[in-house]
């Protein structure tokens, strides 16, 4: 059996980045002969400054934009990180055992902190531990992610193998990262050399899942491109960022492998390319948007099903947390 566990953050809205890199993956592995379990990660998204009030909507409506998206409650454990004790408990165990350099590694705690790295929060440092804290406290064996994490997915590895080999146990599976489909990192619509980001100062930047049809072709009209026209053959894609990032998008929707896009649009300019581009997304979307607005509108589903998928969550946590403090020597917990 496959144990798969993935999850995101619950800041600001879902975007196409999200949507292709990671989400449509885990409605295709609701499989059943996989166990997966998907996370609105809220102690995550707390690394960086929210308002209390924005972070609890936000939270909801992640949830329900998971649901709406296609994660079936009958066949996923769908619950909110917070809402499962044993994630910050293991988190605190492994930062017992992961050493400084490990972290002074990661890139992407030196992007969020820039050059104020004294100013940012240590949760922001730490963050990496949390998250493979996320993964190993289910022995996941595989994480459906964006190309972006990477590199944090090699760090839960190693601290999983390290810890096998430190206490001499084979407690934790070196989880897999499973990076599927034509498009792993998805770029902005504004420059094609940064990731599409939720954090992203210009809505121009990335798609929503929420935005209407008249919003979709609007930025995919004015996303920037070049003044050549698009190339037959993928490799005429080197070097031309936005455009490559156009054609993956078109790939991703489409599901045909960018050299069948480019047979079809290939000599041409971008409008048309564009225009056809912005119906396949609008095709595809409004059917979610439509479904997360039902659901919005029926907030005690929601919290069922929450309650529903912390239950099972806990009780999974729970019993690797207690065999994790056995093997460091904490002492067993009285029962009764
Ligand atoms: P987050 O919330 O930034 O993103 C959620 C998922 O979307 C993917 N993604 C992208 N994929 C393609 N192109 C993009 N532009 C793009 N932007 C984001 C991400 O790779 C991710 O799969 N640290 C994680 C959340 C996390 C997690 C975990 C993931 C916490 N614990 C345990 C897996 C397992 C994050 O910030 O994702």
């Amino acid at each position: 059996m496959r144990r798969i566990l993935s999850g995101i953050q619950p800041t600001a809205k879902i975007h196409i980045g999200n949507y292709l890199g990671a989400v449509r993956n885990w409605v295709r592995l609701q499989r059943e002969d996989y166990d997966p379990l998907f996370c609105a990660v809220d102690l995550h998204a707390l690394t960086v400054p929210q308002d209390p009030a924005e972070l609890r909507a936000a939270t909801r409506e992640m949830v329900a934009t998971l649901m709406a998206a296609g994660i079936d409650p009958d066949r996923s454990t769908i619950f909110v990180q917070s809402h499962v004790p044993a994630h910050s408990e293991l988190a605190w165990l492994f930062s017992c055992v992961t050493p400084m350099g490990w972290l002074n590694r990661m890139t992407q705690f030196k992007e969020k902190a820039g050059k104020h790295r004294d100013q940012a929060m240590v949760g922001l440092y730490t963050y990496p531990v949390l998250m493979a804290a996320d993964i190993l406290v289910y022995q996941a064996t595989h994480v459906p992610v964006g190309e972006d994490q990477k590199q944090h997915l090699e760090l839960a590895r190693e601290i999983a193998g390290s810890f096998n080999h430190r206490y001499g146990v084979d407690l934790f599976p070196l989880p897999e990262p499973q990076i599927l489909g034509e498009a792993t990192r998805v770029m902005s619509l504004r420059d094609g050399t940064k990731k599409m980001s939720k954090s992203d100062a210009s809505d121009f930047s990335r798609i929503n899942l929420t935005d209407d049809a008249d919003l979709i072709a609007q930025k995919i009209r004015k996303a920037k491109t070049d003044p050549e026209p698009l190339p037959s053959e993928p490799a005429g894609l080197d070097g031309r960022a936005e455009a490559a990032n156009l054609v993956a998008l078109y790939a991703a929707m489409a599901e045909q492998p960018p050299a069948a896009v480019l047979a079809d649009y290939g000599g041409q300019n971008f409008a048309p390319f564009k225009a056809a581009l912005a119906d396949l997304m609008v095709a595809h979307l409004a059917p979610i948007a439509g479904e997360l607005r039902r659901l919005l509108a029926d907030p005690g589903t929601v919290e069922a099903v929450l309650a529903r998928g912390a239950a099972r969550a806990r009780a999974l946590g729970e019993t690797t947390l207690a065999e994790t403090q056995e093997t460091m020597g904490l002492l067993a917990r009285p029962t009764g």
